[in-house]
């Protein structure tokens, strides 16, 4: 599956987005090692707080049906234009998946791609701070 494939994927996941309060739809789209795609939206709620980000949801769903490996993940948020994840979801993604690509849009709709390590720095892990 090529990255604008999976884009295309993440425009339709991203048309079921709930997203009264923001008005900010957003769709995920996430490939699997086997070549599945698992889709997410973000979904908000009246106490604000609450709402989970497209790509979160996403691979909440697929480790959720016993997928954990993951070659890439497409992103899209205003019509023609990606979203980066943000930096909750680069955590979520780094644990399950540091060497996926991860695909968004530039302003002119071109596709961007960065691997999930390269989205995020230092990442948080467990066992190294722990020392075992
Ligand atoms: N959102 C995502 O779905 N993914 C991100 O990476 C950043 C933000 C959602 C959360 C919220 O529903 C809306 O966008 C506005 O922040």
């Amino acid at each position: 599956m090529t990255p604008r494939e999976l884009m295309a994927e993440a425009v339709k996941a991203r048309k079921r987005a709930y997203a009264p309060y923001s008005r900010f739809p957003v769709g995920a789209a996430l490939l699997t090692r086997d070549g599945r795609v698992i889709l997410g939206c973000n979904v908000e709620n009246a106490s604000y707080g609450l709402a989970i980000c497209a790509e979160r949801n996403a691979v909440w769903k697929a480790v959720s049906e016993g997928i954990r490996e993951f070659t890439a993940i497409a992103v899209t948020a205003r019509d023609g234009h990606g979203a980066p994840p943000c930096g909750s979801c680069r955590q979520v993604l780094y644990e399950f998946a540091p060497n996926a690509w991860v695909y968004w849009r530039d302003a002119r709709g071109r596709i961007l791609r960065r691997r999930a390590h390269e989205l995020l720095p230092s990442p948080f892990r467990l066992k190294e701070l722990r020392g075992r």
